[in-house]
Formats: structure tokens, sequence, C-alpha cells
């Protein structure tokens, strides 16, 4: 039976996660979702075990306690993930290094480990959570950014290494949907003598007004249900405001500067 599918899907305690994990419950998937701190969410409506993406051993246990209760694992979503804003030049490199280990190598980590499970089942759905700021370079957000476009071009190289097997791997990048991912940023630390001050500022309030002002998480859940009954996906797929999601197709049309003009308003510089 179709539904009875098993997905696998990190970060499922809140947002996105949450979301895609309620919606594919009630159409009857077999839904198992990751959490660093499951013992948090006693009454969760789905399934949560623990999963730390920076800790390689606990990806691995949390794969093992997945295969140990299902038997197999048909859709991997890779969404875990956390945002970080400041200014490039005051970000301390120990924040950065945690953030691109938990945006980019946690869902290599489980990548890894899902596929060796994968190619012993001869089947498999790879969805990596990327971003529609993985497309644009973003003030106070380079680090966030940086983090989405390497995600991309990892999936993007995976599918090709993947094309002799029967497993699929796609990107579903988000524009802004309304989650807590402001409260649980990492902000850089900012001294108000600071020369970003203003601009960071005012950038911040933006963004947060972007999230605040985005679409409800279903909208992503109901697209990853379309991606995971589709049995040939294509690299890359997005979700989200209108403009947003148009904004690639914008920046690749318009002359270079004209579109940076449009980000730095879209967020409140000048
Ligand atoms: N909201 C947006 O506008 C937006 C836009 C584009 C892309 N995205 C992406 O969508 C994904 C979900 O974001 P969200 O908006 O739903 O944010 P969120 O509500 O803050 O959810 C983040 C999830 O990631 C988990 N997580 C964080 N660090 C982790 C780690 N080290 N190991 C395991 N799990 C970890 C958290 O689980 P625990 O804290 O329980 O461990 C939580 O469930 C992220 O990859 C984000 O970059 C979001």
């Amino acid at each position: 039976m179709e539904n009875s599918r098993v997905v696998l899907i990190t970060g499922a305690s809140s947002g996105i996660g949450l979301s895609i994990g309620q919606h594919l419950s009630s159409l009857q998937y077999q839904v198992v979702g990751t959490s660093r701190n499951p013992d948090k969410y006693p009454n969760h409506p789905f399934p949560l075990i623990a999963m730390d993406v920076l800790d390689n051993t606990s990806v691995k246990e949390g794969i093992v306690a997945v295969i140990a209760a299902y038997a197999r694992i048909d859709v991997l979503v890779n969404n875990a993930g956390m945002g970080m804003a400041g200014p490039l030049e005051e970000m301390d490199l120990k924040a950065v290094d945690s953030l691109m280990n938990t945006n980019l190598n946690g869902p290599i980590r489980v990548i890894q480990h899902a596929l060796a499970i994968m190619h012993k089942q001869q089947s498999g759905t790879i969805i990596n959570m990327a971003s529609l700021a993985g497309d644009n370079g973003l003030p106070f957000r380079s680090i966030y950014a940086a983090s989405k476009a390497a995600l991309i071009r990892v999936s993007e190289s995976l599918r090709l290494e993947l094309r002799h097997t029967p497993i699929q791997c796609t990107v579903l990048s988000p524009g802004s949907i309304k989650t807590a991912i402001s409260e649980n940023r990492y902000y850089a630390p900012l001294a108000e003598n600071s020369t970003y001050y203003k601009q960071y500022k005012a950038s911040l309030a933006e963004m947060d007004t972007h999230v605040n002002k985005g679409l409800p998480p279903i909208c992503v859940a109901k697209r990853v249900e379309k991606l995971i009954n589709n049995k040939k996906l294509k690299p890359h797929y997005s979700v989200g405001p209108f403009l947003e999601v148009l904004s690639p197709i914008i920046k690749f049309l318009l002359p270079q500067r004209a579109y940076e003009n449009l980000i730095a308003s879209f967020y409140n510089l000048n």
C-alpha cells in the first residue's frame, strides 16, 4: 500500500518538520521524526527519536532505531537546520563552524547513514530542505545563505552519483515560512558602536517581518507530499511567497546591479 511508506523527518519537533509529519501522518504514512530532545515533547503527534545531526554517533544510533522499529526508510526529509544572522566581519568563527556543521555536514551525515539502508532496499527518496536564501547573497545572512547554497550543490552532485541506482534525491527550497526559526536563530552579538548597527537592525526587523508574514508550514508539507509521490524528481523545487519564488528568475533576467538594488531594498538597506 502506497501510504505505508516509512518517512524519516529530521528536525520534526517544530515548524516545517512538525507540519510535514502531521500532514503525512494524517495520510497514513508511517512517520518518524527526530529531535535533539524528544523527551521535551511527550504528546507529540507522531513518534520522535533522538538525533543530533552534529554528532555522527547520534545520527547512526537514530538510523539504527528507525530500522529496528520500521525495518526500512522509504523517504528521508533532511529538514533539521537553523538560522544565523549578523555582519560577516563580526561573526564568531566558532559559530560559523557550528552553523555549517548543522546545515551542511548534518544533512550529509544523515544521507550517508540513510543511503546504506536505501541501497539495501534498492529504493528511497531523499529531500534536502535548503532555502531560497541559498540562491542569493543576503545581507547579514551570509553564512546561512552559504550553508544552504552548499547543500543545494551537494544535492545536485549526489543526484548525479545516484544516477545508476533507483534512489531519488532532490532539493526543496522554501522562501519565508511562518515558524519559530527567528527565535531559534543564532544572532551574532553586535556592539552598539558597530559600523553595521543601523543597517543590521533595519535588515533584521525586515527579515523577521518576512518570516511572520510568510506562508504557513502546511504549504511546505503539501509540497513534500507531492514530491514523494513523484517518480521522476527534478533537481530543485521551491515553495514560498510568489515574489520570493520568482527571485531566481528575476536574478537571471535583471542586470546584476539592478537585482542587487532590489535585494537591498527588500531588506530595508540603503
Ligand atoms: N522558516 C523559514 O522561513 C525557512 C525558510 C527556508 C528554509 N527553512 C529551513 O527549514 C528547516 C526547518 O526550519 P523551521 O523554520 O521549521 O525552523 P524551526 O522551527 O526552528 O525548526 C528547526 C528544527 O531543526 C531541529 N534542529 C536544529 N538543530 C538541530 C541539530 N543540531 N540536530 C538535530 N535537529 C536539529 C530542531 O529540533 P530540536 O530543537 O528539537 O532538536 C527543530 O525541529 C531548516 O533547515 C530551515 O533552514 C526555513
